[in-house]
């Protein structure tokens, strides 16, 4: 999230060489797939508990958010807990209101506002957090080479060579993997709870993405990431959610860099650009008279991606900031959607009908459910006990 220049252009390339790639994507399945399987075995205790109602907004959260953190520092981090309660403080205050955003010269008001000594506050302590983290990683990697490398490994290693144009330091590994936390995580659980909503609020849509994916599996029981492309359905009902619900709707805040004239209008230099892809997303010009209904049916054999190719349709957004960590983020997203969707059905809690169920978001940097999605789990398909 640097501005531009030689550093982020570096940055962008660790993630895209070392990062984020696909092979290294791949090689985190098992990661993926463990975090998905603790979270659905505990839906199935409680729907066959005494407390079937299920919070889906909050195992969403917490399934993407024990998935990258396994990613990022492994399963053996202490500080876990109170790394991610730090991130979380840290996004909801850069979500918030900072006067000096819209009106530069009136900075001093953020320190008024108090907003400046906590985002200051909230660095310390996320930087002492970090200090232990790294020194509790070296001495594990010292006692024994790690199998597969961890973000934090791969980041350390750069940090410890000396052929870098802009040599790695470790407040470049803590913004790095702060920023991962930040971009990653609210935006990908943001996913799953639309995608659920939705289907919940469209039985047919549902009863189809459930039956293609039990048909597929021909009876098998253990879901595995190698399994996910048999489910086209699926696959365009994530396309259909990020098109209604896009996680980031107003992408991340830029700054014109030259001056320029964009239908007619007059960007200066040093504005600062929102782009809305909720609103493209519902644009009837693109979309058609049908632009506010869930369909997934509309990317049928379509050539519309979200790729940053068409821009009606750029939850990632696109060009040179396009998302470096779409496939992390799509994959991950996939893994938990089917989990949910195969092994469980589900409704609203007793006496709720679908017109009752809140589909308003939170305006902010990510748009999440305003309220949590909550429903009723029925075991169809048992978990391997594997
Ligand atoms: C479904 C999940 C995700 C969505 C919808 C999403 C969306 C976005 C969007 C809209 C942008 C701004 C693009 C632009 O300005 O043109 C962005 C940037 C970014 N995303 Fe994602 N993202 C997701 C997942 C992730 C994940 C999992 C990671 C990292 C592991 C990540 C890392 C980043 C970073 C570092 C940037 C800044 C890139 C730059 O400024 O050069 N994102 N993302």
């Amino acid at each position: 999230m640097l501005p531009y220049g030689g550093k982020w252009k570096q940055g962008r390339k660790i993630y895209a060489m070392e990062m984020l790639n696909a092979r290294r994507v791949k090689s985190y399945a098992a990661i993926r797939v463990d975090a998905v399987r603790k979270v659905t075995a505990e839906i199935a205790r409680k729907a066959s508990a005494q407390t079937p109602v299920i919070n889906l907004s909050e195992m969403a959260m917490s399934m993407i958010n024990a998935n990258v953190i396994r990613v990022a520092f492994g399963d053996k981090c202490k500080q876990q807990a109170e790394f991610l309660l730090l991130v979380k403080e840290a996004f909801s205050y850069m979500s918030s209101l900072a006067v000096s955003d819209m009106y530069p010269s009136l900075k001093f008001f953020d320190t008024l506002t108090g907003l400046k000594s906590k985002l200051e506050a909230v660095r310390g302590k996320l930087d002492k957090v970090f200090d232990e983290i790294i020194a509790q990683r070296q001495v594990a990697l010292a006692a024994q080479p790690a199998e597969e490398d961890l973000i934090i490994d791969v980041l350390l290693k750069l940090k410890d060579e000396s052929n870098q144009e802009f040599p790695i330091t470790s407040n470049d590994v803590k913004a790095i993997i702060t920023e991962i936390f930040l971009a990653g995580t609210e935006t990908t659980s943001t996913v799953i709870e639309w995608a659920m909503s939705e289907l919940i609020k469209n039985p047919k849509e549902m009863e189809k993405v459930q039956k293609e994916m039990r048909e597929a599996m021909q009876g098998k029981t253990k879901l595995e990431e190698s399994d996910i492309p048999k489910f086209s359905y699926l696959n365009l009902v994530i396309k259909e959610t990020m098109r209604f619900h896009p996680p980031a709707p107003l992408l991340i805040p830029r700054v014109c860099r030259e001056t320029c004239e964009v239908m007619g209008y007059r960007v200066p230099a040093g504005a600062r650009v929102l782009i809305n892809a909720f609103a493209l997303g519902r644009d009837e010009q693109y979309w058609g008279s049908d632009a506010e209904s869930f369909k997934p049916e509309r990317f049928e054999g379509s050539s519309v991606d979200f790729k940053g190719f068409n821009y009606e349709f750029i939850p990632f957004g696109a060009g040179r900031r396009f998302c470096p960590g779409m496939t992390f983020g799509l994959t991950s997203a996939e893994v938990a959607l089917a989990h949910l969707l195969f092994h469980f059905d589900w409704k609203l809690p007793q006496g709720m009908k679908i017109e009752d169920l809140d589909m308003m978001e939170i305006s902010g940097l990510a748009a999440p459910r305003r309220s949590p999605l909550l429903a009723l789990a029925k075991p169809i398909i048992p978990l391997s006990a594997e």
